[in-house]
């Protein structure tokens, strides 16, 4: 650090413990759903978006029809204001966290929802007031032969961190920073737009969209364990993930490869990797109101959204797992 200008003391390294949060639980459909807390965001708003959507029929609806992706973009927004201007690191703010899992939110925030219309994200804001304070990615699931499963997300930010090497120590700096809201008001690198609670200050912990998931049957028994990374995105391919499996009934293979969207309040736009979207509902959700783009990028990489690494438990008691193909990995039994 000192070598490089850096402002990372020893002690601020000493100073430094994990710190034990207990996991975001909630249901979805019957299932139980455990999650990431704070200081991710991911298990919250993954929770809210299924408590706004658990309230519609989506393993009815034609899959990524204009309906389908109308409903997901609808929850998502409502959900990511949320995200973006209460969730931060518990030791810091107070977040209305019981509130925003609620069912009785969920059922508030999705009577907002037009069928027909989008609503423009400018007219979307936090649904439970003003927050207090006015004033490169890897995922990995494991299920073992007793049937304890970990779903774990582990993060530098970027592709190789803030591109600072430390000399003999074998190891890149992350640009973690960039998880603040470093500019209260103004897009990180994810184009997410954040709040005064997640501003920098001293010992505080940066806001994550981390969400590795396990999920349980009805009945209690492992049912799927996931996760992702990709920035911003990570919360709805999770959500679009666990629904494949509980809405529409896909195996884990075919949960992971289908085509993924994405609505993150702002910018104001559905995305969607290639091939996700037929171009007659790509026209009807803009005759919804909505602005709705391919992903695109020069390099190839970044049309797709995530990497996710999954595993299956079947009724017998069989695992299948599966690697997304969309980056790297592999998944191997024992
Ligand atoms: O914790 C977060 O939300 C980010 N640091 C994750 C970054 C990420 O997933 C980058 N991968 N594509």
């Amino acid at each position: 650090m000192a070598r490089g200008d850096g402002l990372i003391t020893h002690d601020d390294l000493a100073g430094y413990e994990a710190a034990w949060r207990d996991p975001i639980v909630f249901s979805y459909r019957g299932h139980t759903i455990i999650s990431m807390p704070p200081v991710s965001s991911g298990g919250a708003t993954l929770a809210a978006i299924a408590g706004i959507l658990t309230g519609f029929p989506l393993g009815e609806l034609v899959y990524h029809g204009p309906q389908h992706a109308h409903l997901l973009a609808e929850a998502w927004k409502r959900s990511y204001a949320d995200r973006n201007a209460y969730l931060a690191d518990p030791d810091f703010v107070a977040m209305p966290l019981a509130e925003m899992v609620s069912a009785e939110y969920g059922a508030s925030r999705r009577s907002t929802i037009d069928p027909d219309r989008a609503t423009p994200s400018s007219e979307i804001g936090p649904g439970l007031g003003t927050p207090e304070r006015e004033h490169n990615t890897t995922h990995l699931s494991v299920v073992d032969a007793e049937g304890n499963a970990v779903a774990l997300t582990t993060t530098i930010n970027s592709f190789y961190g803030s591109k600072v090497t430390v000399g003999g120590a074998g190891f890149v700096l992350n640009n973690e920073m960039d998880d603040f809201a470093s500019r209260p008001g103004f897009p990180n690198q994810y184009g997410l737009v954040q709040g005064e609670n997640n501003a920098i200050e001293p010992g505080k912990r940066m806001l994550s969209a981390m969400t590795p998931s396990i999920v349980e049957r009805p009945d209690g028994t492992l049912l799927y364990v996931t996760g992702s990374p990709g920035g911003s995105t990570i919360i709805t391919n999770i959500f679009q993930n666990i629904s494949n499996v509980i809405d529409f009934g896909m195996n884990v293979r075919q949960a992971v490869n289908a085509p993924r969207l994405h609505h993150q309040h702002l910018p104001d736009r559905i995305q969607y990797e290639p091939g996700a979207l037929s171009a007659v509902t790509v026209g009807r959700l803009r005759s919804m109101g909505h602005v709705v783009e391919e992903r695109f990028s020069p390099t190839a990489m970044y049309p797709y959204i995530g990497d996710v690494q999954a595993i299956m438990i079947m009724e017998d008691g069989r695992l299948e797992g599966w690697s997304d193909p969309r980056r790297g990995g592999a998944a191997v039994g024992y």
